[in-house]
């Protein structure tokens, strides 16, 4: 499965996103994601649609998009008019029935679709979800801000992930996302991940490109 790096533009300088998305661009990015919070579902706000759609006019990038909000089935439409590529939300807003509902929503409108599981959710909470996805988000930090610490207990629960989708849904990806670089990596893509969400370890580095290379050959290794 291709390895797929997404820089977290909430570690990005804003007063210069425009030049922000092209150094991403230009350091190999595959995705750009996008940590959208409400100050309700998590104790921080970011960003909206509005920026979601400025973005994306002035980037190639695919946006993944990660709902960090109560309600997420509201806003299903306005992201994709916004230009969202991939939809990932939280499913302890909702039940079981909503969640399967949004899902099949979002791929409906043409997007990839995609559930995350917090730390203290286990990993049968992805299983019950993943026919309907095209990915599964495995936090690696509580949700709500960047630059956290990664937490490593939440390997066996990637490998478990992994070992249910080959099984029962082999084109399925897995991200993670919190606390991702150099040090953290390669244990990620040995557990069985393929996508990885990098903030301050992108956005912060010294050389870009340079840091995106080496992550993904670290993941690329850790892989074979
Ligand atoms: C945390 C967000 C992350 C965050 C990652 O709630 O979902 O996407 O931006 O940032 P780093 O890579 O700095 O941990
Ligand atoms: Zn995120």
């Amino acid at each position: 499965m291709e390895i797929k790096i997404a820089p977290s533009v909430l570690a990005a300088d804003f007063l210069h996103l425009e030049a922000e998305l092209k150094r991403t661009e230009d350091a190999g990015a595959e995705w750009l994601h996008c940590d959208v919070m409400d100050g309700i579902y998590v104790p921080n706000m970011s960003f909206g649609f509005g920026i979601i759609e400025q973005m994306h006019t002035s980037t190639k990038l695919p946006l993944d998009v990660h709902m960090m909000t109560a309600k997420p089935q509201n806003y299903i439409e306005e992201l994709k008019k916004a230009g969202a590529y991939s939809v990932t939300f939280h499913t302890d807003v909702m039940d079981e029935e909503g969640t399967i509902e949004t899902l099949k929503k979002i791929r409906s409108l043409g997007m990839r679709a995609a559930i995350s599981v917090k730390p203290k959710q286990p990993a049968e909470e992805a299983f019950k979800y993943a026919e309907y996805c095209d990915m599964i988000l495995v936090m690696t930090v509580e949700p709500g801000f960047g630059g956290q610490k990664f937490m490593a207990d939440m390997l066996p629960k990637i490998k478990a992930i992994r070992e249910y989708l080959d099984k029962n849904h082999p084109e399925c990806e897995i991200q993670v996302d919190g606390g991702i670089g150099r040090a953290t990596i390669a244990l990620c893509a040995e557990a069985g991940a393929n996508n990885f969400v990098i903030g301050t370890a992108s956005y912060r580095a010294p050389d870009m490109k340079a840091a995106l290379d080496e992550y993904k050959a670290l993941a690329n290794a850790a892989r074979k």
